[in-house]
């Protein structure tokens, strides 16, 4: 049975994904920074963005990594963010995504696995009006993801880019997120809201053998939201 780390596999998109994974036949493994008792999967709190990250590694030998922790501050809006709000983002989106992917990365190489690796970056990673620190992260973790696959040979590493995905983190980016959902379908060819099954079957197919000679690429999964935007 193949074993999956999933960084952020507590809620949202993270938790579909290990729904998924868990209906493959994967051993799913998530960690957050909640507490979560009786949590369905293999579970592990730790803070990636200033724990220890190596106990994750000494429980299990995991074969696929997918790094999907992230926050977003509605500070950034105003552009006003201060030095605190920066760290925090940069340490949980991109040294978080960082610091897990080379942990992964060795124990891969010392225990001879072809691994896996899926890092969600987002559609921001092209900039963002409101959003700015929050963006730069997302396209530092593009540029990681790449870096990574034309280094490693038996790595295989690709990037998840949602579109707008209606999860906690919606919520916690717009207020009133429901009141702009009509506006962001008719903005969108596909004419509907992204959800988390979305994420979750592109993380599947990227995991099968379909998907064997993709690697060092961002998939795009918005429905066309991004698709003639000038
Ligand atoms: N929703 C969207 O529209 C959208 C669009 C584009 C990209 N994304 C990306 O998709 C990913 C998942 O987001 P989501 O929408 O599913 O939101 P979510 O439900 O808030 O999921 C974020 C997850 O990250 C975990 N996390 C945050 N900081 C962490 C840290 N320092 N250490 C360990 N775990 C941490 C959280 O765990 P705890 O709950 O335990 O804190 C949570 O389970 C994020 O990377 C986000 O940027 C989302």
């Amino acid at each position: 049975m193949k074993k999956v780390l999933i960084i952020g596999g507590g809620s949202g998109i993270g938790f579909e994904i290990a729904k998924k994974l868990q209906s493959n036949n994967y051993d799913v493994t998530c960690v957050g920074r909640k507490e979560r008792n009786n949590f369905e999967f293999n579970y592990i709190k730790c803070d990636v963005s200033k724990d220890n990250i190596n106990s994750l590694y000494e429980v299990n030998i995991y074969d696929v990594l997918i790094f999907c922790a992230g926050i977003i501050s509605r500070d950034e809006e105003s552009f006003n963010y201060n030095e605190e709000e920066i760290n925090n983002l940069v340490d949980t989106n991109l040294k978080g995504c960082i610091r897990c992917n080379q942990l992964f990365i060795d124990s891969c190489l010392k225990n001879n696995i072809s691994g896996k690796i899926i890092n969600i970056s987002s559609i921001s990673n092209k900039g963002s009006k409101y959003f700015p620190i929050y963006a730069a992260t997302k396209a530092g973790i593009l540029a990681y993801t790449k870096s990574i696959a034309s280094r490693y040979e038996s790595i295989q590493s690709n990037v998840i880019s949602p579109g707008v995905i209606k999860t906690d983190m919606s919520y916690q980016e717009t207020p009133n997120f429901d009141e702009y959902i009509p506006n962001i379908i008719e903005n969108t060819p596909a004419k509907r809201l992204g959800n988390t099954t979305d994420i979750a079957n592109t993380v599947e197919f990227l995991l099968s053998d379909k998907a064997s000679f993709i690697t060092g690429q961002e998939i795009v999964v918005d429905g066309g939201y991004t698709l003639l935007k000038e």
